[in-house]
């Protein structure tokens, strides 16, 4: 900022030399970002102590002038954590807010601080050191999301439940394994969680405005010290990349369309024609007018939440799709839809973690919705098969007159007596009533990954081991 000194009142404090006057309302309303980028402070402060620690380790500044900058930049930290900082929407960022106050509280000192840096690389470190600890946070809940679907899973590894293709029902599950299901999903996504932290795992400071510098400065140093694991290779890159940001918008995306379909479940399973769920009063609500409902809002608003994350999804990578390297100022808009669908994404885990877990299974529904529809047909013609070495397309044909059969009768497979079912085919024997059941459906289903009891706690065990 030596060369600040010059500056009229309305000229901007940190690059007024060269300009004669303050920018047009409007231009200060397009330009600013501090609204939402002062959510960076803690990180730009971290970055800032970093960057002043090694410039002084070099020999660029004084080890007095990096004690003042670092005092001074741990008072205003404590200030805005308090609420005692005062924001200035002329200084239009976060970067340039610390920066003048830091010039109020220890002088001439704070201007040796934007030393062999550029707002560029300092956005960039500030906006990876966010979504970095976005992720970690993330990464978090969703084991805390398991670790509820777990649970359930465990209480309900022998609870049949219909399974369902085309909203049909189809073949007898357990409730269990529907919730591994989503154990499995969650799993893909907190794997995916800790990937994008292995690639943005790269310190941009000391990238500068694009070129890197001319100071003799330690990257490695910085890294080191803002938890990286090591520096970014290019700096054009560096600046120019917001990679980090729609990876999180992805898995946020992904995660959120996982979510949303665990939402509409909950919604069509806690309506009284289903009835498979109660949700606690803790996650409903009711009607102001009709005083019967229990409508399972929070669902149906984690449903609606992944709209936006993927609305910022779509935003950002539009932002950044035309873009020449290296920064260009587009590229601020990056912040308001990462924090946006942070906080989504955040309430959709923990409203979705306390629905899993605070739900009332209602066993008896399921079983009986479970053994309707025919769901044992496959069963049938499995036995055809096993029993009476028919091939599957035959025992397919066969059993499909027997469920025609039941369906004139108005009656279930297992209703049908042993008499019509030899009259359809005459190998069958009244064993196959044993297989006709749903309890003998599920637990026939030992294939790896399949939906027998002792599968299901195999899958268990597995991401109990892992969780
Ligand atoms: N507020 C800016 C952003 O969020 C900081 C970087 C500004 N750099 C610049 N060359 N104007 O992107």
């Amino acid at each position: 900022m030596a060369d600040d000194t010059t500056d009229t009142k309305s000229s901007n404090q940190m690059w007024g030399g060269r300009f004669a006057s303050g920018p047009d309302a409007i231009m200060e309303e397009i330009n600013a970002s501090i609204g939402f980028d002062k959510k960076l402070f803690a990180q730009d402060i971290r970055g800032s102590i970093a960057h002043a620690t090694m410039l002084a380790h070099q020999g660029i500044i004084s080890a007095e002038d990096r004690d003042k900058i670092v005092h001074g930049l741990n008072t205003i930290l404590s200030e805005i954590e308090s609420g005692n900082f005062e924001f200035s929407r002329q200084l239009e960022d976060i970067h340039m807010n610390v920066e003048a106050r830091l010039a109020t509280l220890i002088g001439p000192a704070a201007g040796r601080l934007h030393t062999a840096r550029s707002r560029n690389d300092q956005v960039a470190l500030d906006f990876r050191l966010w979504v970095k600890e976005e992720l970690q946070k993330t990464e978090q809940m969703l084991t805390g999301l398991i670790a509820a679907f777990l649970d359930r899973a465990e209480e309900h590894a022998e609870s049949v439940m219909p399974g369902f293709t085309h909203l049909q029902t189809a073949q007898p599950v357990t409730f269990g394994h529907h919730c591994m299901a989503y154990v499995e999903m969650f799993g893909r996504d907190r794997s995916r969680v800790r990937h994008a932290i292995e690639h943005l795992d790269e310190s941009p400071i000391g990238a500068a405005a694009l070129a890197g510098t001319g100071y003799p400065i330690d990257r490695h140093m910085t890294a080191k010290a803002l938890g990286f694991r090591e520096p970014t290779r290019n700096s054009i890159d560096t600046v120019s990349d917001r990679d980090f940001a729609i990876e999180f918008l992805s898995i946020a995306a992904i995660a959120g369309m996982h979510l949303s379909r665990l939402a509409e479940e909950i919604v069509i399973w806690s309506t009284p024609q289903f009835g498979f769920v109660r949700l606690s009063d803790a996650f409903s609500t009711g009607s102001s007018i009709m005083p019967q409902k229990k409508n399972p809002d929070a669902a149906e608003l984690v449903r609606a939440k992944t709209g936006r994350i993927n609305g910022s999804l779509v935003a950002l990578l539009t932002i950044m799709k035309g873009l020449p390297l290296a920064y260009s100022k587009d590229m601020q808009e990056d912040k308001e839809q990462v924090f946006d669908a942070a906080e989504s994404l955040e309430l959709a885990i923990a409203a979705m973690t306390g629905m899993v877990r605070d739900m009332t299974v209602n066993t008896a529904r399921m079983k009986a919705a479970a053994g309707s529809g025919y769901s044992t047909a496959t069963d049938l013609a499995d036995w055809l098969v096993r029993e009476a070495g028919l091939p599957f397309r035959d025992a397919h044909h066969v059993t499909g007159r027997a469920v025609a059969l039941a369906e004139s009768k108005g009656c279930d497979l297992a209703e049908l007596p042993l008499s019509d079912l030899q009259a359809i085919h005459p190998d069958i024997t009244d064993k196959v009533y044993d297989v006709l059941t749903v309890e003998a459906s599920v637990a026939s289903r030992k294939s790896f990954g399949g939906t027998a009891p002792s599968e299901v706690r195999r899958q268990i065990a597995f991401w109990r081991a892992r969780n």
